[in-house]
C-alpha cells in the first residue's frame, strides 16, 4: 500500500474540445509523483496539481538519459465504468525496462495502485466519444545531481494523463511509411526491447526525413544485416502474406514487445489463424508484393491501436498494400480489440479490468 497523499488543485482547467483531441496535446488537472532514495526505497507517493517539476540542472536524466516510460489507456465504458487494458503487462514491461537501465523496480501492486489512483482522481477527463480514451504516461527519471556516469541513486516516478483521439491525423485511414536505409534504431544487446526515451531520441532524424517526404513514420530495419524488418518506433508491424499473418520475431531483442502486439497474436490464434513470429526481410515483402501476395500490412500499439499501412517507400520504390485501403484482418482486429478495450464487446480473455 502506498498511502498516497492528495493535494487537489484549486484551479481546474477548462476541458478541450473532445472531438478535436489529436494525441498528447492536453493534460489533466493532477499528476502522480513518488521518489526513490537508497535509504527509503520508493516513498512519498502523492497526487498533486499538474505542473512543472523542478530539477537541478545537473540531474542525471538531463545528461545520460536514464529515463524510461510506459504507455497505457483508460476507457469509459458504456455503463460509465472506467476500464484499463492489461495494465499488468505494461507494469511487467516497465520493470523489465527498469532492470535494463539499472533503475530500481516498482512493486507491481504499488504501480497499479498509483495508476488507478491518478486515473480515478481525474476521471472527469476520460473522454467518451468513439475512438477517444485517456492516455496514461508513467515515467521514471534519474535525479542525482552528479555528472559521473553511474546509475543514479535517486529517482522520480511520475504519471501524467492526456485525453486523446487517434495517434495519426487521419484516424484509421492507412498510413504511409518510409523504409529507413541510413539510420538504425536498435541492435542486439542494445535497448531496442526496452521502453526508454533514448530509443525515440535517436529515431527522430529518420522521423524528420519521413515527414519531409510526406510520410507518417519510419520502418526500421535490423542494425546488423540491414535487411530484416524490426518495427516502426511508435508501433509493431504485422503483414498478411498469402493469407498468413506474419510479424517480426522478438528473439533478437531489437523490438519493443508491445502489449497490443501480444494481444493481436493471442486474438488471431483464438480465431484459429496461424501467426508466424519470424524474420521478415524487405526482399520478402517486395517479392510478395510483386506476386500479388502482400494482402495487408498494419501497425499495432497503445497509441496507434491498429493502424493499417497503405504504402511503403523503399528508396523511391513504392509498395502499395491492398490498394491503400484497410484490409479485412486489420479491420476485424481493430473492431475486436477496441470492442474489448471500450467494454462494448465480450472479453473472453479477461484483459479489460474495471477500476471504478
Ligand atoms: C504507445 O503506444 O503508448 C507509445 O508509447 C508509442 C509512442 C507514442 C511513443
Amino acid at each position: 500500500m502506498l498511502n498516497i497523499k492528495y493535494e487537489h488543485t484549486t484551479t481546474k482547467k477548462e476541458k478541450p474540445d473532445y472531438s478535436k483531441l489529436g494525441f498528447g496535446k492536453y493534460f489533466t488537472d493532477h499528476m502522480f509523483l513518488m521518489n526513490y532514495s537508497v535509504d527509503k526505497g520508493w516513498h512519498d507517493a502523492r497526487i498533486v496539481p499538474y505542473g512543472p517539476i523542478s530539477l537541478d540542472p545537473s540531474a542525471m536524466v538531463f545528461h545520460y538519459a536514464q529515463e524510461l516510460f510506459e504507455g497505457m489507456k483508460a476507457y469509459n465504458d458504456p455503463n460509465g465504468k472506467i476500464r484499463l487494458f492489461r495494465p499488468d503487462k505494461n507494469i511487467e514491461r516497465m520493470n523489465r525496462t527498469c532492470r535494463r537501465l539499472c533503475v530500481p523496480e516498482i512493486d507491481p501492486a504499488d504501480a497499479l495502485e498509483a495508476i488507478t489512483a491518478i486515473v480515478k482522481c481525474d476521471k472527469d477527463w476520460i473522454p467518451t466519444l468513439p475512438g477517444t480514451s485517456l492516455y496514461i504516461r508513467p515515467f521514471i527519471i534519474a535525479t542525482d545531481e552528479h555528472l559521473g556516469v553511474h546509475p543514479s541513486k535517486n529517482y522520480l516516478f511520475c504519471i501524467i494523463l492526456s485525453p486523446v483521439g487517434s495517434y495519426y491525423a487521419n484516424g484509421i485511414d492507412p498510413v504511409k511509411i518510409v523504409i529507413e536505409r541510413e539510420y538504425v534504431r536498435a541492435v542486439k544487446g542494445g535497448t531496442g526491447a526496452a521502453k526508454v526515451g533514448g530509443n525515440y531520441a535517436s529515431s527522430l532524424i529518420g522521423q524528420q526525413k519521413a515527414e519531409e517526404m510526406g510520410y507518417a513514420q519510419v520502418l526500421w530495419l535490423d542494425g546488423v544485416h540491414r535487411k530484416y524488418i524490426d518495427e516502426v518506433g511508435a508501433m509493431n508491424v504485422f503483414f498478411v502474406i498469402d493469407g498468413k499473418v506474419v510479424t517480426p520475431t522478438l528473439e533478437n531483442g531489437n523490438i519493443l514487445p508491445g502489449v497490443t502486439r501480444m494481444s493481436c497474436i493471442e486474438m488471431l490464434k483464438s480465431w484459429g489463424m496461424e501467426v508466424e513470429e519470424r524474420l521478415i526481410s524487405v526482399d520478402e515483402l517486395e517479392e510478395a508484393n510483386a506476386n500479388g501476395k502482400l494482402d495487408e500490412a498494419f501497425g499495432t500499439g497503445t497509441a496507434a491501436v491498429i493502424s493499417p499501412i497503405g504504402e511503403f517507400n523503399d528508396d523511391g520504390k513504392i509498395i502499395t498494400v491492398n490498394d491503400g485501403k484497410i484490409g479485412p484482418i486489420s479491420q476485424k482486429l481493430y473492431d475486436s480489440l477496441t470492442g474489448i478495450q471500450w467494454g462494448k464487446a465480450e472479453d473472453p480473455f479477461g484483459w479489460s479490468i474495471v477500476i471504478d
